[in-house]
This record gives C-alpha cells, sequence and structure tokens, in this order.
C-alpha cells in the first residue's frame, strides 16, 4: 500500500521529519505565499495531511485537496482556519496546546517589565552614548511589583501570566472571562469582574483572550479610554483582538502610558507603522512561542497529532472534537 502524503510548511527538526517520512510521504514548502505557489497548489490535490503554520486555510485552498484528512497546526490559535468548514469536510484539525504555556506567559512578563521600566527606549539611549549623568525622573520607569494587572482571558496561558504576577511580584490579579475561574481564585487572589470594571482599574491590561469573531476589535477607542492615562496595555494573543489605529491614537494622546506588543493587526508589521517610532511602544515579530526548547516541542506535538490522525488514532490535541465522535 502506497504511504499517505504529508505537505510540511512549519519547521520541523530533521528527526522529527526522519521520524514522519518513516510512516508518510513527505514534501517540504517554505516561501510566504503558498497559496499562490504551483507546486504546493499541485501537491494538494495528492495530500492527506498538512503540517505547518501561519498558512491561512481558506474553503478554496480546501477545494483543492480532496484527499486531505487531517491539519496539525504548529501553533495553540486557530484563527487561520475555518473550523466549520473543516468539520463539514470531516477533516481534523489539531494544535499545540500546553507545550507553549509557560514560554508565552514568559513573552508576557518580557513585555510588561520592558515597557514598565522603559528598558528598550534606555537601553537605544545608551547605545547611542547619551548616558552623559546619572538618568533623571525624566527617564525612570514605573512600579510592576504590588500593582494591578488586568488579564482579559484567563487560560491556559493567561493563567501562567497571572500566577507570573501574583506569585513573583505580588501583584492584585483581576480578570474578566466567559467563565469563573474558582481554583485560580483561590490560587492567586484573582477576582473576576466585567471587562469595563478590570480597564479602569487596572495598571497593566494584559490580552490573552483567541481572536473570535466575539473577541474581534474588543478593544477599541471607548475601551482604551477607560484605562488610567498611567496604565500600560500589553498584547500577547492576537492583533486583531484590538483596533490597532485606536491604540496608536491612545498613545499618541497620552490616553494610557505604553503598550508592549507581540503581535498586530497586520504581519508582518508594515515598515511604516507608527507603532515602530513611539517610544512609549515595545514591539516584538510575535516572538511568544519563539525559544528553541518551545517550537522543538510544539513541532513534535504537530507530528505526533498528524501520525496519529493519519493511522485513525485519536491526536493528542484535537479542534474540531465533532469530526472525531462522528466516525
Ligand atoms: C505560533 C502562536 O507559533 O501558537 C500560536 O498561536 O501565535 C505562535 O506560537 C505562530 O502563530 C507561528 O506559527
Amino acid at each position: 500500500m502506497s504511504k499517505k502524503s504529508v505537505l510540511v510548511y512549519g519547521h520541523l527538526t530533521d528527526d522529527q521529519l526522519a521520524a514522519l517520512s518513516q510512516d508518510f510521504e513527505i514534501t517540504q514548502f517554505s516561501g510566504t505565499d503558498l497559496a499562490n505557489d504551483p507546486a504546493f497548489c499541485e501537491a494538494l490535490k495528492e495530500a492527506h495531511g498538512l503540517v505547518g503554520g501561519g498558512l491561512s486555510i481558506t474553503p478554496e485552498l480546501l477545494d483543492a485537496a480532496p484527499a486531505l484528512e487531517a491539519i496539525a497546526s504548529i501553533s495553540v490559535g486557530v484563527d487561520n482556519y475555518p473550523i466549520d468548514e473543516l468539520t463539514r469536510r470531516d477533516i481534523l484539525l489539531c494544535n499545540t496546546p500546553d507545550v507553549l504555556t509557560e514560554t508565552t506567559a514568559d513573552t508576557g512578563f518580557l513585555l510588561i517589565m520592558a515597557t514598565a521600566r522603559r528598558a528598550v527606549e534606555l537601553a537605544e539611549f545608551i547605545r547611542r552614548g547619551d548616558w552623559q549623568k546619572s538618568i533623571g525622573e525624566a527617564q525612570f520607569g514605573i512600579d510592576v511589583h504590588g500593582k494591578t494587572l488586568g488579564m482579559v482571558g484567563l487560560g491556559r496561558i493567561g493563567a501562567a501570566v497571572a500566577r507570573r504576577g501574583a506569585l513573583g511580584f505580588g501583584m492584585k490579579i483581576l480578570y474578566s472571562n466567559a467563565s469563573p475561574k474558582p481554583t485560580l481564585e483561590a490560587e492567586l487572589g484573582a477576582s473576576r469582574c466585567e471587562l469595563d470594571e478590570l480597564l479602569a482599574d487596572s495598571d497593566f491590561v494584559c490580552i490573552t483572550v483567541p481572536l473570535t469573531e466575539d473577541t474581534e476589535k474588543l478593544i477599541g477607542a471607548r475601551e482604551l479610554d477607560l484605562m488610567k492615562p498611567t496604565a500600560i496595555f500589553v498584547n500577547i494573543a492576537r492583533g486583531k483582538v484590538v483596533d490597532e489605529p485606536a491604540l496608536i491614537a491612545a498613545l499618541r494622546d497620552g490616553e494610557i502610558r505604553a503598550a508592549g506588543l507581540d503581535v498586530f493587526e497586520h504581519e508582518p508589521l508594515p515598515t511604516d507603522s507608527p507603532l515602530l517610532h513611539m517610544s512609549n511602544v515595545v514591539a516584538l515579530p510575535h516572538i511568544g512561542s519563539a525559544t528553541t526548547e518551545t517550537r522543538d516541542a510544539m513541532a513534535q506535538r504537530a507530528v505526533d497529532n498528524i501520525t496519529l490522525a493519519l493511522k485513525g488514532e485519536r491526536p493528542i490535541s484535537l479542534v474540531n472534537e465533532d469530526v472525531w465522535s462522528n466516525t
């Protein structure tokens, strides 16, 4: 029997590729515009599995892949995938939760610290040779410890950020979340409240909700206006959760103090974005999970997911459970 075909368009280690090749016919792709790559489109015709991240899967792309049985995304976020459409077509969608939780929470705290203590701005200051005398109040930061951290979303990653804040920095934790989290409330002394109250009362607001129809532009001009002028906004979720022009205006007009951003409305961030020229913005190129250990672990989870799925076994991390329960 011929091996099933798997298209790989994300980074896998040599060992992971070798392991996949034992069971499947592997074709590797790279490039930024795969949907318009003739070789990729040709390979899709016979593909049973896809392994990768960053590619927007559209119904048109699925039409071109009639044999497709499973997709293993190298990401926890699944906003790039038409989930209902995949379910309708009985295609399994798998993701990589858990293995990136702590690393992504570290990135959240990196942004909280860097914005509060103005680390990037002051690193540029010293690099320019401008450190001629002891710095004064104009360059002071603000404390993180003991402040109020408002978590918009308290899922796995949100909880890991909150844990750092409460247990490492003695912060008071507020959170808004669809469901209450009594265990975390007991562990961290966290209090659930409405989003508006969280925005008004927090010194740091950290976004960790997934991007869905309900969370798109959740934070707009009205919400930013509710924040304290001294507050710092951090986003490690998805750029589209925020109305980016409204955020730029709030930062420019001093409605909030600073922002730490790992994600943007359009990625890569256009080089003419005003965010790149604001001293009160720390912008990172979507590095949430980008450590060697974590990206390898995510790739391994994707390899395990696709292997199980294409062998007819239940993948470890399945997004559209309905496809599995209907088999
Ligand atoms: C991904 C992420 O690695 O997992 C996610 O949802 O945002 C990142 O960790 C990134 O999307 C690249 O695929």
